[in-house]
């Protein structure tokens, strides 16, 4: 790190950017890259905050090394113990054997397990301080955002949350550590993807610790990913809380599985019946082409959401089953739902889906049309049906 990167004076940013893993937790598309954030507090006493993913550690080791200049590391914070911050902490605890590893009662059996390190610790609670001098640091539990490990940790003096996973985001610090260094727009929707892929099952969680942090007087957000919040913390705080009370905007996603395009017809007629009710945000997706990733984070932003599956093997498509695993796992919650399909001869696709409507509990449009090898007129009919249900039901909510 021929730069130091400073949060301020004495707060340095010693982070990584990992431009070469495809899948953060070998699932979800990194296009953009992630960057591991990770903190020094230099003070009386200093204090390491997180760590980094291992692929990235001779960088981080060093980063440490330069901004400690000599010094040792008195403390380890971990907010959080999942793999791409924790994975340096065997190799922190050989560089300084006599740091204190501070973390609550639920991380360190994880630190054992993960790690086999039991040594060194120091248990905090909610409200407890640690003083390194001039930076006071507090500690709160929010458990479940996302592990039930998680805690966060405010330097008063500063104003300064180090908020783990909260807050965070996909997309590498391009040449810059702060919001208002980086371009937001290109970010934007690493910043909704990593909440709705990473965070999203986690709402209520997340609305708590929403509560919880609320009276903090919080100038600066020192997440573990993605930029650090200075000049755009109430917008990034708002729009956690939006997300996490499932809050979507008037649109329809529309998705499709289809093997030789009569699904995909139908998807396309189910589309222009919306726009031409005046519905104007409607997204297609092919659930053959488009990672789930996309999918989800479209279906965080707008209220409708249309699934049609051919049959397949007697059940639905496979790449749509794995969609609606991943969304009856997730648990999403206030959608308005429809459901169409194609069979050529005893189908099964829609047959799931109405299944999967069932189980996922939303409203849901009554049209259902399931075509006979290809679409006909009728089916054409009772597509525009369900287009007609889905936008004016849209339009009640959002009037
Ligand atoms: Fe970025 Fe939950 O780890």
């Amino acid at each position: 790190m021929h730069n130091r990167n400073n949060i301020t004076d004495k707060i340095f940013w010693v982070g990584t950017n990992d431009r070469r893993t495809h899948l953060f937790e070998n699932y979800w598309p990194l296009p953009k890259g992630v960057a591991y954030n990770s903190y020094v507090i230099v003070d009386e006493k200093t204090a390491i905050v997180d760590t980094v993913e291992k692929g990235t550690m001779d960088e981080y080791l060093d980063n440490i090394t330069e901004v400690l200049d000599g010094r040792k590391a008195d403390y380890l914070i971990i907010n959080h113990m999942e793999p791409d911050h924790s994975g340096s902490i065997r190799s922190l605890v050989e560089r300084y054997p006599e740091m204190k590893i501070v973390g609550n009662k639920k991380t360190f059996p994880m630190l054992e397990r993960f790690y086999g390190i039991k040594e060194n610790i120091f248990e905090v609670q909610e409200g407890n301080q640690i003083d390194l001098g001039e930076h006071k640091l507090n500690f709160y539990m929010v458990p479940m955002l996302h592990w039930p490990e998680t805690m966060v940790t405010f330097e008063t003096t500063q104003g300064i949350l180090f908020s783990g996973d909260a807050f965070g985001a996909f997309g590498t610090l391009d040449g810059g550590i702060f919001d208002d260094e980086l371009d937001l727009d290109y970010l934007d929707e690493e910043i909704s993807r990593y909440y709705s892929n990473i965070v999203g099952k986690y709402g209520r969680p997340t609305q708590n610790a929403l509560k919880k942090l609320g009276g903090l007087e919080i100038k600066m957000i020192c997440a573990t990913h993605g930029p650090i919040w200075r000049s755009h913390v109430a917008d990034i705080i708002a729009k956690y809380d939006k997300w996490s009370q499932y809050k979507t905007d008037e649109g329809c996603v529309i998705v499709y599985s289809s093997m030789y395009g009569n699904t995909e017809k139908m998807a396309d007629n189910i589309a222009r019946q919306l726009v031409k009710k005046g519905i104007k945000k409607v997204r297609i997706h092919d659930s053959s082409k488009t990672h789930p990733s996309y999918i989800i984070n479209d279906i965080f932003k707008y209220r409708g959401v249309i699934l049609g599956s051919c049959a397949y093997n007697g059940d639905v498509f496979p790449t749509m089953e794995t969609l609606i695993n991943e969304l009856e796992h997730m648990a999403i919650k206030d959608h308005v739902l429809g459901v169409f399909g194609s069979k050529s001869w005893g189908g099964g696709g829609l047959k799931r889906l109405n299944k999967f409507a069932e189980e996922i509990k939303w409203e849901t449009i009554e049209a259902t049309p399931e075509a006979l090898c290809a679409p006909n007129s009728e089916d054409f009919d009772l597509c525009e049906a369900l287009a007609e249900g889905m936008a004016s039901r849209l339009k009640e909510l959002y009037k």
